[in-house]
């Protein structure tokens, strides 16, 4: 598939005449055009969402910490193997994100990952950056590294199995925004995009604007209009095929310190009034971060957003609002596993309806409502 791109005079806004020295139409036709848009639509499919379990090693141990459970590569695969081979899950979830160490891991009886994945038309992901690092001369913000070598990360990870890629960056309400975070999150997202889909994967792009702060929900969706008005505009100078990406926001929500709190319906218009102003209906698919949210408000407001149709596919990509009752039941128990899979298995069936605006909350326990927000959250 190739498309074009008309070259707009920056003065007056008005396309310009072709000149003789520069072609007006920049085409663009990579060789895994076809394959980023149907994996980016099986991501995105009806009724479905991205399971994130991409917590690096450091991550993973604190999340294994708060249980007991001795953050060894051992563990680490063993709680893996429990959530991916969840009998199932494949009719909720589309997709899941790994960390490095886990798409090259097996279970225990020798069956790769990957392959327990294909097996349920589950597409492995892979997280691709290298994680958040301070920037100097800001207020206390950072940038995420990753792009050296990425194109050769990426052409490994292809080999070995996933087809989709995520990359976060993470703007800050309370340190700033300054201009240079914003410039630097947009810019490396949009560079990181553009090389993941030439090595065939569907970059998933989450600038996430954190929860810290007392901001209000109109200071919360101006942060997210600018920080995606420039992800998009880096994203076109580099070409990339909005066809074949998928978007990983936060909600519009006021901050956790904020005293006016936001149910459900607000979130969805605010978010929805974002994304309608932001993202062309090219790109197929929105899978949500939980970001510190409940189990139960992620799957509310998703629901929200799910109450009339929606130019893409609006979904969930979470991690803490998917694991938190499964990590609790598990305590690194064998005799455990069968409980936190059906745990899994409630969750994501509950997103699953909300995917489809067909959420009911009735029957949910109270673990689902414990808030999960923690400042200065890493991943
Ligand atoms: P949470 O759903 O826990 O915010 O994590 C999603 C994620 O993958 C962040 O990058």
């Amino acid at each position: 598939m190739a498309f074009a791109l008309k070259s707009v005079s920056a003065k007056s806004g008005v396309r310009a005449a072709p000149s003789s020295r520069r072609s007006a139409v920049a085409v663009r036709a990579g060789k895994y055009d076809e394959e980023l848009i149907k994996t980016a639509n099986t991501i995105a499919s009806k009724g479905r969402g991205i399971l994130a379990m991409d917590e690096s090693n450091a991550t993973c141990g604190k999340r294994l910490d708060s249980i007991g459970v001795e953050n060894t590569e051992e563990n680490r695969r063993a709680y893996r193997e429990l959530l991916l081979t969840t009998p199932g899950l494949g009719q909720y979830i589309s997709g899941a994100i790994l960390f490095e160490e886990t798409l090259y891991q097996s279970t225990k009886d020798g069956k790769t990952f990957v392959q327990v994945m294909n097996d349920q038309n589950i597409v492995p992901g892979i997280k691709v950056d290298k994680g958040l690092v301070p920037l100097v001369n800001s207020n206390g913000e950072s940038w995420c590294m990753g792009l050296d070598g990425l194109d050769k990360r990426c052409a490994e990870y292809y080999k070995a199995g996933a087809r989709f890629a995520k990359w976060r960056s993470v703007i800050s309400i309370p340190a700033g925004p300054s201009i240079i975070a914003q410039r630097d999150c947009a810019y490396g997202l949009a560079r990181y995009a553009a090389i993941a889909q030439s090595a065939g994967l569907v970059p998933i792009v989450e600038p996430e604007v954190l929860l810290d702060g007392d901001q209000d929900i109109d200071q919360a969706l101006e942060a997210a209009q600018n920080i995606w008005a420039e992800t998009f505009k880096y994203m076109a100078d580099n070409k990339v095929m909005f066809e074949g990406i998928l978007l990983k926001p936060a909600m519009i929500t006021p901050g956790a310190d904020c005293a006016a709190k936001a149910g459900p319906e607000k979130v969805a218009e605010y978010t929805l009034k974002m994304l309608k102003r932001r993202v062309p209906p090219a790109v197929p698919g929105i899978m949500f971060l939980s970001g510190g949210q409940s189990e139960l408000e992620s799957t509310l407001n998703l629901n929200a957003m799910n109450q009339s149709p929606n130019p893409w596919h609006v979904s969930f990509s979470y991690a803490r609002a998917l694991q938190n009752t499964v990590l609790k039941t598990w305590q690194g128990k064998p005799e455990n596993v069968e409980a936190s899979q059906a745990a899994l298995i409630r969750r994501a069936q509950a997103n699953s309806a909300a995917q489809l605006g067909q959420y009911d909350p009735s029957k949910e326990g109270k673990e689902a409502a414990e808030g999960m927000y923690e400042k200065g959250y890493v991943y």
